[in-house]
């Protein structure tokens, strides 16, 4: 048997702050030690008690340094790691002029392979160990992701995204061939090993009504499978979806229509959503995810999360990055954003509830919770180690910080992927 103890700050989340309050709803050791036997952590507590009981574990000593569940993105796209940093379209144009075009060369298997890596790659530097990941269409775009996660032992969930309208015909399946590529992508990958599958319909506008209705009828067959689309973004692309689909209520109901609302459906934007649409939402469980960098970056607009979350309708809410419409792989650049987009409408986002969200929010968001995103007993041991004092500018603001609170809101605001010291996948360490 494996046995590792890593030494350090301990920090992770029981509850979410918003509901549970600051004092009860995080775990903190100020020298802690978790234990982890076969990738998966057994103990986690002060260092005094467990130092006695390490017998053959081997110790990696992180102190001074913050050790947390690894960050999950709960949104982004592998084939648009060139794509990132696209100028000056929103979103119906960036995706013909910039998107679609970086899409077409992932028909090339090599061209995936390397991609996936580079993917894998960064997003471990940031210290994010799990991600809901759209593909290209093409199927084996999602292979090469998957077997690189797998090979990895990384937690992936992801799919190819279905299409059959609305982009360049080197882009587009058909509503069959969606559903058949993705049936067979769910047979090989779907639970192998850590990797998940998300039914992945790309949006209303290149979709049409038969393949919407065949993500839903994959979705009955594999109910344990996730699904994940784009909804309410853009004012353009909502006048849009709503002109291909006249007799629909609004936008969310095209995809009710197609039975696509559940508890493992994931909504990406979700910006301009009305009561109704919303108060299905929270009918079906199904989780609103808020990219900021990405709506910044393309001007979509200012995700509204105490609405989302009203007490009378909560909506469950995911944090995402959505490269590359996003500009960050790093999740603590993703947060000092969320806040900033709060801000503009006189929200609060505390670092607890931040940190929160990044991970066992996330987790939860991905019905992962217990697996990923904790310390909890038996949780895979994927794992962020933390330094506040990683930049000069960070360690001088340090000098002043006298709460872990203060602390946490110093890495938010001021961190990204060089705060990150190490990275976990299921015990193992990778180099950052
Ligand atoms: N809507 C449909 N496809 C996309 C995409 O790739 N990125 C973003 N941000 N929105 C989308
Ligand atoms: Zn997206």
């Amino acid at each position: 048997m494996k046995r590792l103890a890593l030494r350090g700050r301990l920090l992770d989340f029981m509850d979410d702050p918003a509901l549970a309050g600051a004092a009860a709803c995080c775990r903190y050791f100020d020298d802690g030690i978790l234990l982890i036997e076969n990738g998966r952590i057994v103990e986690v507590g002060e260092a005094a008690q467990i130092l006695e009981k390490l017998g053959d574990a081997t110790l990696v000593d992180h102190r001074p340094h913050l050790i947390m569940p690894g960050f999950i993105d709960t949104h982004l796209h592998f084939p648009q790691t060139q794509v990132i940093a696209s100028y000056g379209a929103q979103l119906l144009e960036w995706l013909q002029k910039y998107t679609f075009v970086e899409e077409q060369k992932f028909a090339d298997t090599v061209h995936a392979d390397r991609h996936a890596a580079f993917f894998l790659d960064e997003l471990a530097r940031n210290g994010t160990t799990t991600a809901a990941v759209y593909c290209s269409v093409h199927a084996q775009s999602a292979d090469s992701l998957f077997a690189e996660s797998h090979r990895r032992n990384m937690r992936m969930v992801a799919g190819k995204v279905m299409m059959d309208r609305g982009a360049p015909d080197a882009l587009l399946d058909t509503a069959q061939r969606g559903y058949d590529d993705s049936k067979a992508l769910i047979a090989r990958w779907h639970g192998r090993g850590r990797q998940l599958y998300a039914v992945s319909p790309r949006f209303a506008l290149t979709s049409t009504r038969e393949q919407l209705d065949a993500a839903g009828a994959l979705i009955g067959e594999h109910p344990d499978c996730y699904l994940q689309t784009h909804l309410a973004e853009n004012r353009a692309e909502i006048a849009a979806a709503l002109a291909l689909y006249p007799d629909a209520r609004d936008y969310t109901h095209i995809y009710e229509k197609a039975g696509l609302l559940g508890e493992k459906s994931l909504f990406g934007h979700c910006i301009h959503l009305s009561e109704r649409e919303l108060g299905a939402l929270h009918d079906r469980k199904s989780v609103a995810v808020f990219c900021p960098t990405s709506n910044l970056f393309i001007g979509s607009g200012l995700f509204d999360l105490a609405k989302t979350r009203a007490a009378a309708r909560p909506v469950r809410v995911g944090v995402a990055t959505d490269i590359g419409g996003g500009t960050s792989y790093s999740m603590l650049q993703t947060l000092a954003e969320a806040y900033k987009v709060l801000q503009l409408q006189n929200q609060n986002f505390p670092a607890l509830d931040a940190f929160y969200a990044i991970t066992r929010g996330n987790a939860r968001a991905l019905s992962l919770d217990g697996v990923i995103g904790s310390f909890d007993t038996g949780a895979e041991a994927d794992l962020v180690v933390l330094n506040a004092r990683a930049t000069p500018s960070m360690a001088h603001r340090m000098e002043t910080v006298e709460t872990l609170e203060e602390e946490l809101f110093v890495l938010m605001m001021l961190g990204d992927d060089r705060a990150v010291a190490e990275t976990y996948v299921m015990g193992e360490g990778v180099a950052c």
